[in-house]
């Protein structure tokens, strides 16, 4: 009796065991099937995570680098200005400490050979203007309309604030070490912009690109209205930095996180500072309270 029940027993723990094997097998079946479907969706639906760049003004003790900043304002120059404003810079911006820090000379010239829309006059007639250092950087369009007729319907968004406009969470569980002071996460926008930049691949065969777009496996939905702006040796350096896509890339991005955040270095100064006198007067309390309480018996 006591054979048999154990015998059922056994049989039953089988037939459960062949019944999950089954299943389970039944769910590969399906996955196997839909899964290319689903991957090619997903070729579309989600972009990369951003790389991780080794930033000089990441950190606790960050700085700008003032070649790479000078390199990238370069590249916005002579490439992305063609489509993107950067309306909140002045040109005297440039020669501010803690960023390209150009002569007041070079920004002279600079302002210089822009022009500068200006007016009315006396005649009530606007007119151009050579620019000067207190005046704005001229928009490459003169409103949004306008850009997204010559862009296929696209509008390259302003640059200033561009790089921290931007960014994105590491996910589960980094994002939670992100947070902490120290060592939080602040180079998000930065990492996404560079990386949108070296982005640009072959599009898979079953993705369709409509015209006027371009695959990018960084940009949302993979799928972007800005056509490749870099190319190697597209601008040229005269500080000797390689001339790749990678760098110019690494350097704009630098250039617009300045932008975004001029006052980044005297900011991490100013936390340095903070941080160290709180340290300092925290010793000083302790030792003082110990004196007062010295004397009273507890
Ligand atoms: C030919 C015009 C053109 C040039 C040149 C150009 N861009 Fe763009 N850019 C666009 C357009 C159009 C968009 C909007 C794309 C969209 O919304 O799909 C865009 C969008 C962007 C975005 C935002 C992407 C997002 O997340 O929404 C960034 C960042 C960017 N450009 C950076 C640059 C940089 C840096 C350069 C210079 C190296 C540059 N672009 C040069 C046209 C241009």
């Amino acid at each position: 009796m006591r054979k048999l029940r154990s015998f059922a027993s056994s049989l039953r723990i089988t037939l459960v065991g062949l019944g999950r094997a089954v299943i389970f097998s039944a769910a590969l079946v399906v996955a196997s099937i839909f899964a290319p479907i689903a991957q090619a969706n997903d070729a579309l639906k989600h972009e990369e995570h951003p790389k991780l760049y080794n930033w000089s003004f990441a950190g606790v003790f960050g700085r700008y680098d003032t070649a790479q900043l000078r390199r990238g304002f370069k590249v916005y120059k002579e490439v992305c200005s063609t489509c993107h404003s950067i309306k909140m810079l002045a040109f005297r911006n440039l020669s501010q400490s803690g960023g390209t820090e150009f002569s007041e000379r070079e920004i002279v010239e600079l302002a210089a050979s822009y022009k500068i829309k200006d007016g009315p006059n006396e005649a009530g007639e606007f007119f151009d203007r050579p620019g000067r250092p207190s005046d704005r950087f001229p928009a490459p369009f003169a409103n949004e309309q306008a850009a997204r007729a010559a862009m296929s319907g696209a509008y390259p968004p302003d640059m200033s604030v561009l790089a921290k406009a931007r960014g994105h969470s590491r996910g589960f569980p980094q994002f939670l070490l992100d947070a902490l002071p120290f060592i939080a996460y602040q180079e998000g926008g930065v990492d996404y912009v560079a990386s949108l930049l070296t982005g640009y691949v072959e599009a898979p065969a079953e993705v369709k690109i409509p015209d006027g777009q371009y695959y990018n496996i960084y940009m949302s939905g993979r799928r972007i209205g800005m056509p490749p702006p870099l190319s190697d040796g597209v601008v040229t350096y005269d500080d000797g930095a390689p001339q790749t896509v990678n760098q110019y890339a690494q350097d704009v991005a630098a250039f617009m996180m300045w932008s975004a955040e001029p006052h980044l270095n005297a900011r991490k100064r100013i936390g340095i500072g903070v941080i160290s006198f709180l340290l300092v007067f925290a010793g000083l309390l302790y030792f003082t309270k110990r004196r007062i309480w010295s004397k009273v018996a507890h």
